[in-house]
């Protein structure tokens, strides 16, 4: 049995790092295993420009503990009506990595997003010019549509007409976690790829009832049936490269998860790679985790794959129940449990 595994140093290609004082307490989490990280941009309020980016991104630098070498890959929060030319020029300047699209009240702090794409189409139409890429959180809105079906609604009333529309738009279908959202990339274009989280790869829907309510297993798209868990877990395990590593990490303290209005998100920044390692283990296939934590992100941004690598040993590695974090506590995933991979650096 494999005792110790090296991979190139991986990235996140999707991460909430938040502000002030909980920037502080869970930056160093996803900067000592991850090299790059894309940051989502739903900070209250939304980063929307060029200058709130860049500002953000000089607070993100400043709350990573010296020594540790991270570059936080940086998004626009695409709102209605937004400015194609501010997206062109963040994106010329090397401030915009990407921009994200929010269907508005979809998820945590989306408030501003989209209220129908048609608002921002001329961004797309710049977004694909440029070949900036469109990060999406596939869910419709609907109040009408059950909560497990809004991504695969999302696919059959939104999604596939902006890939009509735009068919050379670079697009990452964000934390999927639907068999829908697996079959819907794996058959399209080259431009459409997918980031899979931790959580979607090792829980499904019971998690969140069982023995009672669990709201640390709460996050937006919630946990589908156990046979989408398992579609997410072939294609991460599949070595397609459409389908990379983006944990989702979201912290919020104990006391917003454990509320009568309990937040959406799931913490697992600390424990990430471990968590994948897993994942990847059980399903006979730690040989292909390289290929959809280090390579797969970097080729379709087309950015460098990192030179250095990391070790992770064959170690009981006890989670904490809680973490202590911005004056509160966090449940981080896979709280109490035991991993049996540990990440050395
Ligand atoms: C995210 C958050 O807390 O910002 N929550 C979540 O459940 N994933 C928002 C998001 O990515 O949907
Ligand atoms: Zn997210």
């Amino acid at each position: 049995m494999t005792d110790t595994l090296r991979l190139r140093r991986p990235d996140d290609w999707h991460v909430h790092l938040r502000d002030g004082a909980m920037l502080a307490a869970v930056a160093d989490a996803t900067a000592r295993q991850f090299a790059r990280a894309i940051v989502m941009p739903n900070l209250k309020p939304p980063v929307t420009t060029v200058a709130a980016a860049a500002a953000y991104r000089d607070r993100i630098r400043a709350a990573v503990s010296p020594g540790l070498n991270f570059e936080p890959l940086m998004t626009c929060y695409l709102v209605d009506g937004i400015d194609p030319d501010e997206l062109v020029r963040g994106h010329g300047e090397g401030v915009f990595t990407a921009a994200k699209l929010y269907p508005a009240h979809a998820t945590t702090n989306s408030a501003h997003g989209v209220t129908d794409v048609r608002h921002i189409h001329a961004a797309l139409e710049a977004m694909q010019r440029i070949g900036m890429p469109l990060l999406i959180h596939g869910e419709v809105t609907d109040h009408t549509v059950d909560v497990f079906d809004r991504e695969a609604a999302f696919i059959d009333r939104v999604l596939n007409g902006v890939v009509r529309d735009f068919p050379e738009l670079r697009i990452v279908f964000e934390h999927i976690t639907t068999k829908d959202a697996v079959d819907f990339v794996a058959e399209a274009g080259p431009n459409i790829a997918a980031t899979i989280t931790p959580h979607h790869l090792a829980i499904n829907r019971n998690a969140m009832f069982d023995g009672g309510m669990r709201p640390h297993f709460y996050c937006l798209p919630v946990a589908k049936r156990e046979l989408h868990r398992l579609a997410l877990r072939a294609a991460a395990t599949s070595g397609n490269p459409k389908f990379f590593l983006g944990t989702d990490s979201a912290p919020h303290g104990i006391e917003a998860k454990e509320s009568d209005c309990g937040c959406a998100g799931i913490y697992n920044a600390p424990f990430a790679i471990e968590s994948y390692a897993r994942t990847f283990e059980e399903e006979g296939a730690l040989d292909r985790l390289e290929g959809f934590a280090s390579e797969y992100g970097p080729a379709f941004y087309r950015l460098p794959l990192n030179a250095d690598v990391i070790t992770l040993e064959r170690v009981p590695t006890p989670v904490p129940a809680r973490l202590a974090a911005a004056g509160t506590e966090i449940v981080p995933f896979h709280a109490g449990e035991t991993l049996a991979w540990r990440f050395l650096g």
